[in-house]
């Protein structure tokens, strides 16, 4: 199966092809069909921080940016999921092109830049998702903040998604903001 969805998905550029996945994704939780491809969350339960992870194999940040697709990537058996990096302000990130294929090496290279939809839309999708699971929300500042105001950022996005977020991952190096 994953080799076939990868021929096709691989016809298509970078980015067409994330969102395509991501919505079938989504699309699968809504019609109950994530079962038939995703294998049961493994129970083994960690302790970090005060905080109890089901199991120790999460989604890292960058997948979901927005958080839009909560639900479906849950179905698929995640420890826990962190969605973002958002920053206070929507912004576009870096120009396309942006993510290059070396399939060679079954890897990626990403210079995104934080393209996201700000975090008043991603606090608005984390309340309308029905995940009551290990939720992080990665937080970054906008590009065009200067560095010495930084800090600003980061408070303006942390106080919004606080009551949120079983925990909170503060981006603060990034090769893709300038100065970050
Ligand atoms: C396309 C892409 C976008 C990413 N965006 C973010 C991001 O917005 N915030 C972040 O903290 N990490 C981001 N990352 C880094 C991932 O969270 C992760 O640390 C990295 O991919 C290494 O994990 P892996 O070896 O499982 O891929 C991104 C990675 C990729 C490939």
């Amino acid at each position: 199966m994953y080799s076939l969805l990868q021929k096709i998905l691989f016809q298509l550029p970078t980015e067409a092809s994330h969102n395509l996945g991501m919505t079938g994704i989504s699309l699968a939780d809504t019609f109950c069909l994530s079962r038939l491809v995703a294998p049961k969350r493994v129970d083994h339960p960690v302790e970090v921080m005060g905080i109890t992870f089901p199991n120790p194999v999460g989604l890292a940040a960058g997948l979901d940016k927005d958080a839009k697709h909560i639900d479906g990537l849950a179905a698929l058996g995640f420890g826990f999921i962190e969605v973002g990096t958002v920053t206070p302000k929507p912004q576009p990130g870096n120009p396309q092109p942006r993510l290059f294929r070396l399939p060679e090496a079954k890897a990626i290279i990403n210079r995104m830049g934080f393209n996201n939809l700000g975090v008043d839309h991603l606090v608005e999708q984390v309340k309308n998702a029905k995940f009551t699971g290990v939720l992080g929300i990665n937080i970054g500042k906008n590009k065009d903040t200067p560095a010495e105001q930084a800090v600003d950022d980061y408070l303006i996005c942390m106080r919004k998604v606080y009551p949120h977020a079983s925990y909170i991952t503060v981006n603060l190096s990034s090769p893709n903001t300038p100065g970050l």
